[in-house]
């Protein structure tokens, strides 16, 4: 690696990664250490200009010990599924040259230099927005861009799944699949694109930020507990999902709303089925959570054909699908009837992301807000509280693209030169 004076050099890459939510969920491991499923998933990629996290990662013969922050703090890489992502791409590295900075790294070299890596969600890590999905994405993509590993996205998001099972579906954009596998060895429980992001660009995302005071159940220790005690978990795994997952491959690719709609729906719903089914039950979706589930559905009967999809993770957010723009509009103005933001919040603040869809709704201020009709669904019933408070924020987006390098270093989060924090 040359002499002492040459050893001042920092290589760095910088990666943005996006975050997925699944329509078919990914609930229960068949094995621990590993991370692999129980059943298939098929997620949707969100646009990374609204759900990002941004990774860089650096090698540097100064270096002295591997670090990390995450959203400018330090943060510790002692864990077991941060190790494992680290000494699977280490493994994989190849021969790296660049005569003008005079850096020559071989194959074994790669293992001996330390790594820092800082990493930052553009969105709260607290919100129960997967972001670790995003986030082991990103560490992994970017490190194999770092250390020059020629293995194809299916095999990193092999790699990524080692940190976060769902992690393994944001290393492809649009609508994807984690095929579980057989192998005992893990190779063949990789993630696919069944299509791309222009597929079928005219869905719109909105998804319900819900305000909650309640620590959730971990994923990891919550699905434990219904593999080892629901009947319905293995149920679902075996005479369920495999159907269901045909199904949904063909309504995303002929663009079928109505049934798009149905079985992610209907898919969120046993997902919280199982999770009551488990000893002790999981509550992951609280009151305000319900309360979207029987708006939506009020609408969706309503109305000749579904017009709105919602899904639910493992915690009491809402994600709300729309067929185009046009429905988007719809169900943000009935969004903001049914839970209007409180006086001290600003509209601006409120709905966040793609902006344009408050806009075509006609809402550009509270009087707006105040202003809103009833639902026509609700006309022949006790129109409802217009409850404050219970939701945080709304965020507008769309399904998004993979990821990618940054190639502006003004966008790294480490310094060219120290390889430190900026
Ligand atoms: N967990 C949550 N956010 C993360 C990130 N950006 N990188 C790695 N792990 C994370």
């Amino acid at each position: 690696m040359g002499d002492e004076s040459k050893k001042n050099w920092v290589l760095m890459v910088t990666a943005q990664s996006p975050t997925n939510i699944a329509v078919i969920k990914y609930w229960g491991k068949r094995d621990e250490t590993l991370i692999l499923p129980v059943n298939d998933s098929i997620s949707v990629t969100l646009d990374p200009e609204h759900l990002c996290t941004t990774t860089t990662v650096a090698v540097s013969p100064s270096f002295n010990k591997d670090l990390m922050w995450l959203n400018g703090k330090e943060f510790s890489l002692a864990g077991a599924r941060y190790q494992r992502c680290l000494s699977e791409i280490r493994g994989r590295a190849s021969d790296f040259e660049d005569e003008e900075k005079g850096i020559c790294i071989k194959k074994g070299d790669w293992e001996k230099l330390n790594v820092h890596i800082a990493s930052y969600n553009n969105f709260p890590t607290a919100a129960g927005l997967a972001s670790s999905a995003a986030g082991f994405a990103c560490l992994v993509f970017a490190l194999a861009k770092l250390m020059n590993v020629k293995e194809d996205c299916g095999t990193l998001s092999a790699i990524a799944r080692q940190g976060s099972g769902s992690a393994c579906r944001s290393l492809y954009g649009g609508f994807v699949k984690w095929d579980m596998g057989k192998d005992l060895s893990g190779n063949d429980s990789v993630a696919v694109q069944l299509a791309d992001e222009a597929h079928w660009d005219d869905l719109v995302i909105i998804i319900a930020v819900v305000s909650s005071r309640q620590k959730e159940t971990s994923s990891t220790a919550g699905m434990r507990d219904s593999v080892e005690t629901s009947p319905l978990l293995s149920y679902r795994s075996k005479e369920v999902v495999p159907k269901r997952i045909v199904q949904m491959e063909e309504a995303i690719k002929t663009r079928d709303f109505p049934t798009f709609s149905k079985l992610a729906c209907t898919d969120s719903n046993q997902f919280h089925a199982v999770c009551l089914d488990t000893r002790p039950p999981i509550f992951y979706m609280n009151d305000t959570s319900h309360r979207i589930i029987s708006y939506m559905e009020k609408w969706n009967r309503f109305e000749v054909t579904p017009q709105v999809a919602y899904t639910f993770d493992a915690g009491p957010n809402a994600v709300l699908i729309a067929p185009n723009r046009k429905v988007a509009t719809l169900l943000l103005q009935k969004l903001l009837f049914y839970f209007p933001p409180t006086p001290d919040t600003e509209l601006n603040s409120y709905v966040i992301g793609d902006k344009s869809i408050l806009k075509d709704a006609g809402i550009e201020s509270m009087k707006d807000v105040d202003s809103l009709p009833l639902p026509s669904e609700l006309k022949d019933s006790i129109p409802p509280q217009r409850q404050k408070g219970d939701i945080s924020y709304f965020i507008c987006t769309r399904p998004g693209r993979g990821p990618v390098v940054l190639a502006d270093e003004t966008q790294a989060l480490l310094h060219p030169k120290t390889g430190l924090p900026k």
